[in-house]
């Protein structure tokens, strides 16, 4: 009897440790700390800039002739791109189910659309900055596009009829 109350405990023991480590698992980035969460927002935003940029400069350098420069800023945002931006969308939980990515980019869009880019183009023509008016419009419509077809897609994605397993 003592040893079935015994082997009764260890296995409960057992299931709260396992219990335990799903739960830190499956909630690890919907309890991070505030902070972190902004601080993991604006480490992606310059990884991604950092990415961008390296490859306009890799492009530039690649013209120049200097071709050891360009792999040099090629090598770099790849790992910009594919470690250091991959890595911290991971931790932040930034990729969704398609329909909540389809949500987000359309936010996203819509915002460039009626505030950012309509606000910037504004302030540039005030400012006396035509080509960067003229850019931020031009810029403005093909948002206007993504965001429309993003929408498409969303609304194709919720008719689709769900597959049973
Ligand atoms: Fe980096
Ligand atoms: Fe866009």
């Amino acid at each position: 009897m003592d040893t079935k109350i015994r082997f009764a405990w260890l296995l409960v023991v057992i299931a709260a440790i396992f219990f335990a480590i799903g739960r830190t698992t499956a909630q690890s980035h919907t309890t991070l700390n505030k902070e972190t969460v902004a601080n993991l927002s604006t480490a992606m935003h310059g990884e991604a800039f950092a990415f961008a940029k390296y490859m306009l400069y890799a492009q530039h350098a690649r013209k120049s002739g200097n071709k050891d420069v360009a792999d040099l800023f090629e090598k770099a945002a790849h790992t910009e791109r594919f470690q250091h931006f991959a890595e911290e969308a991971q931790l932040a939980g930034l990729v969704g189910s398609d329909e909540d990515n389809l949500r987000d980019a359309i936010k996203g869009e819509s915002y460039e659309v009626q505030t950012m880019y309509f606000e910037f183009a504004h302030q540039a023509v005030t400012a006396g900055d035509r080509a960067v008016a003229d850019r931020f419009e031009e810029v403005r419509q093909d948002e206007m596009v993504h965001r429309d077809a993003f929408k498409a897609a969303l609304a194709k994605l919720q008719a689709k009829p769900a597959v049973s397993q």
